[in-house]
């Protein structure tokens, strides 16, 4: 009987991971551990909170007690390591909330794994869910692999790189049976709308502006949420203890042509006519010290374990889109409250 801590699994990616395990291993005890921030939503969670399988514990990653006591009443076997502070634009308005919260808090999830587990490490894993940020900004050409060097440059980045080097620095120094993964852009349903997908998306469905940093010449690589989150049940259960895989799309897109084609799309789905969602694009002034390019090299995870994304962003992007028109009550929802007080705090300086 596995018993696996979730940490973060109320926000984005975590509650997609959390769904996947509980519904797919109703033979696993899932615990989710959640500080339930402005990024943590249980709405994200409200199909699967009745399953027996599932417990949800509200609580802080930097919390040690609270941490040993989970390890100690539920004698957790594996945890997979999704809390986090996520967005860039935040770190650099508060950097300190992410050291917080990603380095103190990482750094005490791998301490009170280490003591729980007693160096009895026998089918124990901690996999730690990273961003391919780490690696830094690429210029025209290339990609990033598992051996680039680390060059993160915005205190988000800063932050996850540092906790990386912390899970194997307890790989390396205690034994602790670790697993990494580097993760491109992920997007799809629950994405909280202060990333740049969905708070277009809301902003289109509104008549809002739709803020451009720069020229939007920057370029990231999108992955279907629910990709990422299979690659991670296969490298949970078939990876390397001790390795890290890049996971991304091979989708490469500058931010203004990704919003031209879901304006393109969101007219078509809206029965607007052509070219009114894309009257709303509005460049403002550029994230400071904006990365120009992500791209993953994925070949590892293909070749060892066969992992491969299932959807083509044209109809990743659609299924996103339907979905966000088909919960607009989650999505009010969401924007309600500190929402507002965020966005003009945030665009207004722009
Ligand atoms: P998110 O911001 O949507 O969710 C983070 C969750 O962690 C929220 O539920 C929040 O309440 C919880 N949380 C925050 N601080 C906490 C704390 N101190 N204690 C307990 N819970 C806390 O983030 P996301 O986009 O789902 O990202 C999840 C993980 O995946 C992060 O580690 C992130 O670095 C990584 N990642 C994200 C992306 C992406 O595109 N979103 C890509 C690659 C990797
Ligand atoms: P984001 O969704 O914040 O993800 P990340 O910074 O982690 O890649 O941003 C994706 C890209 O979109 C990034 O190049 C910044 C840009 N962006 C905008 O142009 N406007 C916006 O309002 C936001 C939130 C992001």
């Amino acid at each position: 009987m596995q018993t696996i801590l979730i940490t973060g699994g109320a926000g984005f990616i975590g509650s997609h991971l959390t769904r996947l395990f509980v519904t797919k291993y109703p033979e696993y005890k899932i615990i989710n551990l959640d500080a339930l921030t402005y990024a943590g939503n249980l709405a994200n969670l409200a199909d699967i909170e009745d399953k027996p399988n599932y417990y949800f514990v509200k609580g802080n990653i930097t919390d040690m007690p609270l941490l040993q006591n989970i390890f100690e009443e539920h004698r957790v076997t594996g945890v997979l390591h999704c809390a986090a502070e996520s967005h860039v634009d935040r770190s650099i308005t508060d950097p300190l909330a992410f050291v917080k919260t990603n380095v103190v808090g990482t750094a005490t999830l791998l301490q009170v794994a280490k003591q729980s587990w007693n160096n009895d490490f026998d089918n124990k894993i901690f996999y730690h869910i990273s961003t391919d940020e780490v690696y830094g900004s690429l210029g025209g050409e290339g990609f990033f692999y598992e051996t680039t060097a680390y060059d993160p440059r915005s205190p988000y980045s800063a932050s996850k790189a540092s906790s990386d080097h912390f899970v194997r620095a307890f790989y390396h120094t205690y034994g602790l049976p670790v697993k990494i993964s580097n993760c491109s852009n992920n997007y799809g349903p629950y994405h909280f709308p202060e990333k740049l997908i969905p708070l277009s998306i809301n902003n289109i469905l509104h008549n809002k502006p739709l803020p451009i940093y720069g020229k939007g010449e920057n370029i990231r690589d999108w992955l279907f949420v629910e990709d990422h989150v299979k690659a991670i049940d296969i490298i949970f259960h078939k990876g390397k203890i001790g390795e890290t895989y890049n996971i991304g799309g091979h989708n490469e897109w500058t931010n203004i042509d990704l919003i031209k084609e879901l304006c393109r799309q969101m007219d078509l789905k809206l029965g607007r006519p052509h070219g009114t969602s894309a009257q709303l694009i509005t460049f403002v002034k550029d994230r400071a010290g904006h990365d120009l390019r992500y791209a993953i090299d994925a070949t590892k995870l293909k070749n060892e374990l066969g992992w491969e994304p299932s959807l083509q962003f044209e109809e990743g992007l659609s299924k996103t889109i339907d979905w966000y028109l088909n919960n607009k009550e989650w999505l009010n929802n969401v924007v309600s409250g500190h929402y507002a007080a965020y966005y003009d705090e945030q665009y207004h300086k722009r």
